[in-house]
């Protein structure tokens, strides 16, 4: 909503296609560890209304990487299929982000409290693959920087705690869930 404002105002700089896309991208991978942080978060806290959560943050890491991808598609590359493939081949980054984006469309196809119990344990199987994405979205990050890795360093750091703390849960959260 505050990236659509400033994109109305003008307020997007020198280059607002490339402030879109990154600031598109920064939601999408806060917002996937986010969601990825709720387990954790809940087992620490002992407070399972978290839960209720997990899948709006899951459907707004879902919304701006649909977001990032359209950008890019529409007004980075103006639906030109070449150009669009050419960068897909030329840029291995890009690709890296949309098997990232893709990963994420059968879970956010899947979110619906109906589809957990029609899917059963595939559902926690399928939604596993949030991990996959996260980690992704990670290399991609690191893959486009060229200089001051920091900033990809901290989303690494956070996702690989948050991995640490869900296979150390492991055991205990099969007794419980
Ligand atoms: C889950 C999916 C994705 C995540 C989490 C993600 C995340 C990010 C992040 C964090 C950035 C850097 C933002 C910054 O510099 O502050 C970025 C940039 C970018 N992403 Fe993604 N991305 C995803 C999918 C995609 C897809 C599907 C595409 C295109 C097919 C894409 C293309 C790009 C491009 C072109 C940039 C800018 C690179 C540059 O400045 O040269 N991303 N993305």
């Amino acid at each position: 909503m505050v990236l659509f404002g400033r994109a109305v105002t003008g307020d997007l700089g020198a280059n607002p296609v490339e402030e879109l896309t990154h600031r598109s991208g920064d939601w999408a991978l806060r917002f996937l560890l986010l969601t990825l942080a709720v387990t954790p978060a809940r087992n620490l806290l002992r407070w399972s209304l978290l839960l209720r959560y997990r899948r709006m943050l899951g459907l707004f890491a879902f919304a701006y990487a649909l977001t990032h991808f359209l950008i890019w598609l529409i007004l980075g590359q103006s639906l030109m299929w070449p150009e669009i493939f050419r960068d897909l081949i030329g840029r291995p980054y890009v690709a890296v982000g949309m098997l990232a984006f893709v990963l994420l469309i059968p879970l956010a196809a899947t979110s619906a409290a109906a589809m957990r119990r029609r899917l059963g344990a595939t559902w926690k199987q399928l939604h596993r693959l949030v991990y996959l994405s996260a980690a992704l979205g990670v290399v991609h990050f690191f893959w486009l920087t060229k200089a001051d890795w920091s900033e990809p360093a901290a989303y690494a750091m956070v996702l690989a705690v948050l991995l640490v703390l869900r296979v150390r849960r492991q055991p205990a959260r099969r007794e419980t869930e």
